[in-house]
């Protein structure tokens, strides 16, 4: 799927949290948009996603305007996302978490769940395979039976990306999935976001470690203060001045300058 977001815009009351944002996912594409915090990154995820309605501007996927409509309707449109802060359903178990992404395409008929019809039976089998298999996917090493509040933090963060996954998504949105990780758990979420573009979807991707930005980003797009300072490819933006100075201000060491581009590491 291909997102185009074209001079959007999002105020609360008087503060600008997007002041003019103007990028683009190709289809089957990685880019990152990165940049300090409260640059207004989640805003724009949230306003693709419909969770906020946009002051101005224009969203549009594959093509079709779709500002201003509702999270439901831009789910059903092949958009899934997973959230800076966690959001699953702690209670329930690993596996109904992830059966749960599915309700997009496998909605039962209530006539057919009243009766335990056949076809109910066969639609609740297929939403059990389809979830074991994405938690396989995402390489869920925890106990799926029991509640996702009882999994180590690192591997809620793979069941919240199995839950996205299952709703057969295009285009999905990541907010910041390496957070809290650790350095082996961080290369394995590199290569989870890898293999889940080689299924064909298209990632937008919100995250702060620079290490993974750089080596996953077909391009990275930088925003600070709800503006856009960048845009290009990752060799291209770790060397932008503006982009240096947004991470680490006018006097920054050039070991901090280092750190954060990425010198000596490749
Ligand atoms: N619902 C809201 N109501 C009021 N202000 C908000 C709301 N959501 C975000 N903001 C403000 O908008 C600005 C951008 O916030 P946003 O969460 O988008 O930043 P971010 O780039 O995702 O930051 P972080 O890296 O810390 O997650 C901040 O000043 C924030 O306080
Ligand atoms: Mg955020």
């Amino acid at each position: 799927m291909n997102l185009e977001v074209a001079d959007l815009r999002l105020s609360f009351g008087g503060l600008l949290a997007i002041d003019g944002l103007s990028f683009g996912v190709g289809e089957n594409e990685i880019v990152s948009v990165i940049g300090p915090n409260g640059a207004g990154k989640t805003s724009a995820f949230n306003c693709v996603t419909g969770f906020y309605r946009p002051t101005a501007g224009r969203i549009l996927l594959d093509g079709q305007d779709v500002s201003g409509r509702r999270p439901e309707q831009i789910a059903a449109m092949g958009v899934a996302r997973t959230f800076q802060n966690l959001r699953l359903f702690g209670e329930l178990s690993v596996l109904d978490n992830v059966r749960a992404g599915t309700h997009l395409w496998s909605r039962q008929r209530a006539i057919d769940a009243l009766l335990h019809t056949p076809r109910f039976r066969r639609t609740e089998n297929e939403v059990t395979d389809e979830a074991h298999r994405w938690l396989d996917f995402v390489g869920l090493r925890g106990d799926r039976a029991g509640p996702a509040r009882a999994l180590p933090y690192g591997e809620q963060r793979r069941v919240e990306i199995a839950r996205a996954l299952a709703r057969r998504p295009s285009l999905l949105l990541l907010d910041e999935p390496a957070a809290g990780l650790n350095h082996s758990e961080k290369a394995e979420m590199t290569d989870l976001i890898r293999r889940i573009r080689e299924l064909g979807i298209s990632i937008a991707l919100i995250e702060h470690d620079m290490g993974l930005v750089m080596e996953v980003s077909e391009r990275v797009v930088v925003l600070n203060f709800g503006r856009e300072i960048a845009d290009g490819p990752p060799e291209q933006v770790r060397r932008d001045p503006q982009v240096i100075e947004a991470y680490l201000g006018r006097d920054a060491e050039d070991s901090e300058i280092a750190e954060i581009i990425g010198d000596g590491h490749g």
